[in-house]
Formats: structure tokens, C-alpha cells, sequence
């Protein structure tokens, strides 16, 4: 049987006889695993822990705020937060293809994380937030989409030049240990419980180029979506947020027509995307009640100028994937 405090300070033990007075870095993504990692890491070692953030320019609404405000105000961990959107964008900017574009994020991220690193110079430790069924996928190398994506949202395949020695505080817990884990240790449940949102962020959900004025149309539906989500709650208290296990916009490069007053628009279109999966190699779409739908477009419409239209996406995986690209 499992008991959390006993795991906490086992866990702790085990770290600090590992690091002793060591330095260690961390990639924090925002996301549960690098989160739980950095919180544990840090109830062990304190100051010896520095986390780097990277905004990529391909990140939620608010989220650089957010994990900034968990993480360095409330909890007191080190972060660097980097601010490399512009350098991003930059080097996607005429791209079109999903998979190069996947590349061009993973490789740009290894770049700005090492170039953050090499500033840490007493830095002896890389930890990362590996979890046991991540090493287990290693291992096996079936799926190879999310081997190779979760090598760069993990921050592995980073050139041994970095001379850092690999630290994995996660690496015999499943997922819902993780989650319990993040929330004993203070984590916001939001955080802890948010569903998972791919290494490339946003860049895998704009179709096509990629843009900073469609990213931040995108955040914006996005975040509507999210927050009618989590305020549409059963008479069990249970919200559609939790009822499903991905939900998500997607931007459409496609200008359609509408009315506005007396006016023509002529502006942009976005799909909604709410997915039930127990292991997201198979999903159904979400039956979301027709009243959170039109509650979540009117509002997207009205609040976001420059969508006119919302369309609902109610294709099963496969034949279709749960992301757009
Ligand atoms: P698909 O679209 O393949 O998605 O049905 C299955 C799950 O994998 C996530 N996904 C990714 N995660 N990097 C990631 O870290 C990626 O490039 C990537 N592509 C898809 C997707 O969000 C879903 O949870």
C-alpha cells in the first residue's frame, strides 16, 4: 500500500543523498510531470534547484504568468522564466508542414535551453520529469510520434556537451501517483489535473503557418472554451472539463462570412474539440450539451473579433487524430 508522506520524505532522502550539494537544472514546461518534478525537487534541495521556462510563443493563455506565480511567488522556486516567442515564431514563419514544424519547436527549445543552461555553470544535475510508463515507451520504442516528442518536451536528446548528469525523481510512478504526489506537495488541483497539452503547443493547432496574430485569436477562443468548460458542472459537482480528457480550439486559416449590425464580416473560423479517451491511441468525441456549445460560440464570436465562426468537430480517432495536425 501506498502512503504519500512516507513516499514524500523517502523520496527526499533519496534525492539529497543522490545531488548532495550539487546545483540542478530543470525544464519546466507548465505541464503535470516537469511540475511535480520541480516541486519535489525543490521541497529537497531548495535554492540548489533552478528551473528554466521557456515561452515559446505557442503557450495558453496566461500560462508564463501562471507557472511563474505557482512556482516563484508562491512556492519560492528559482525560475528563469525565457521569453523566446519572437526567436519562435521567427524560425516558423513560411512553415506549413506539421512535422517540420515539430522539429523546428523541438530543436529552437533545445537551443534556448542549453543556451539558459550554459549560464548556470555550477550546474552538475539535468533533472527531468520522466515518468514510468515514459520509460517503458522508451524501452519498447512502439510509439514512435510520442518518443520522439516526448524527448523534446522532457528536455532528453539534449547534446551530452551539457556534461550534466540525468536526475529522475518520477521515474517509478504512474501518473495518477504523479498527480497525487503534485497535490501533496502544494501544486494548485488545476495544475495537477489539467489535460495533457503537446510539446508543440499552439503550433500544432494553428493549421498551416503559424502567426502571432493567430496565436492570440487562438488563446482567446481557446480560454472561453476552457472556462465554459470548467463552469458547466453536473449535479454530482463534476464539470465538462473533467468529464473529458482533451479539449482544445483549433485555428483555421480559412476567412468566411457573416453579419455584424448592418455590416459584412469576413474573418476568420475556428473548431472546438473535446475528446473522451482512456489511453489516446483510440478517443470519441465529447457529446458536450448543445447549451455549452452555443454558449462557447456565441461568446467566441462576440468576445474575439476576427472569429466569425465556430464549428464543432465530431470525428472519432481513427480515423481521425485527436490533434488537427
Ligand atoms: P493524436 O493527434 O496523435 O494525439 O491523436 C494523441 C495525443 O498525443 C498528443 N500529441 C502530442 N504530444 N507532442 C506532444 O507532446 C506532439 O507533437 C504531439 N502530437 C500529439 C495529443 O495532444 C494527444 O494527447
Amino acid at each position: 500500500d501506498w502512503n504519500m508522506p512516507d513516499y514524500i520524505s523517502e523520496a527526499v532522502e533519496k534525492i539529497r543523498a543522490q545531488v548532495g550539494g550539487d546545483e540542478v537544472i530543470l525544464g519546466l514546461s507548465g505541464g503535470v510531470d516537469s511540475s511535480v518534478a520541480a516541486a519535489l525537487l525543490h521541497r529537497a534541495i531548495g535554492t540548489q534547484l533552478t528551473c528554466v521556462f521557456v515561452d515559446n510563443g505557442l503557450l495558453r493563455l496566461n500560462e508564463a504568468e501562471q507557472v511563474m506565480e505557482t512556482f516563484a511567488q508562491n512556492l519560492g522556486v528559482k525560475v528563469i522564466h525565457v521569453d523566446a516567442s519572437a526567436e519562435f515564431l521567427h524560425h516558423l514563419a513560411g512553415v506549413t508542414d506539421p512535422e517540420q514544424k515539430r522539429k523546428i519547436i523541438g530543436r529552437e527549445f533545445v537551443e534556448v535551453f542549453q543556451r539558459e543552461s550554459a549560464k548556470l555553470s555550477q550546474a552538475k544535475w539535468l533533472a527531468q520529469g520522466t515518468i514510468y510508463p515514459d520509460v517503458i515507451e522508451s524501452a519498447g520504442g512502439k510509439n514512435k510520434k510520442a518518443h520522439t516528442i516526448k524527448s523534446h518536451h522532457n528536455v532528453g536528446g539534449l547534446p551530452d556537451t551539457m556534461h550534466l548528469k540525468l536526475l529522475e525523481p518520477l521515474r517509478e510512478l504512474f501518473k495518477d501517483e504523479v498527480r497525487e504526489l503534485g497535490v501533496q506537495l502544494g501544486l494548485p488541483p488545476a495544475m495537477v489535473y489539467r489535460h495533457p497539452f503537446p510539446g508543440p503547443g499552439l503550433g500544432v493547432r494553428i493549421l498551416g503557418e503559424v502567426k502571432k496574430e493567430y496565436a492570440d485569436l487562438l488563446r482567446r477562443a481557446d480560454a472561453i472554451f476552457m472556462e465554459e468548460l470548467n463552469a458547466t458542472v453536473d449535479e454530482a459537482g463534476k464539470s465538462w472539463y473533467a468529464k473529458t480528457s482533451q479539449a482544445f480550439v483549433v485555428f483555421l486559416p480559412v476567412k468566411s462570412v457573416g453579419v455584424m449590425g448592418d455590416g459584412r464580416t469576413y474573418e476568420w473560423v475556428v473548431s472546438l474539440r473535446a475528446v473522451q479517451t482512456q489511453d489516446f491511441m483510440t478517443a470519441h468525441w465529447a457529446h458536450l450539451p448543445y447549451e455549452l456549445l452555443g454558449r462557447v460560440s456565441n461568446r467566441i464570436i462576440n468576445e474575439v473579433r476576427g472569429i466569425n465562426r465556430v464549428v464543432y468537430d465530431i470525428s472519432g480517432k481513427p480515423p481521425a487524430t485527436i490533434e488537427w495536425e
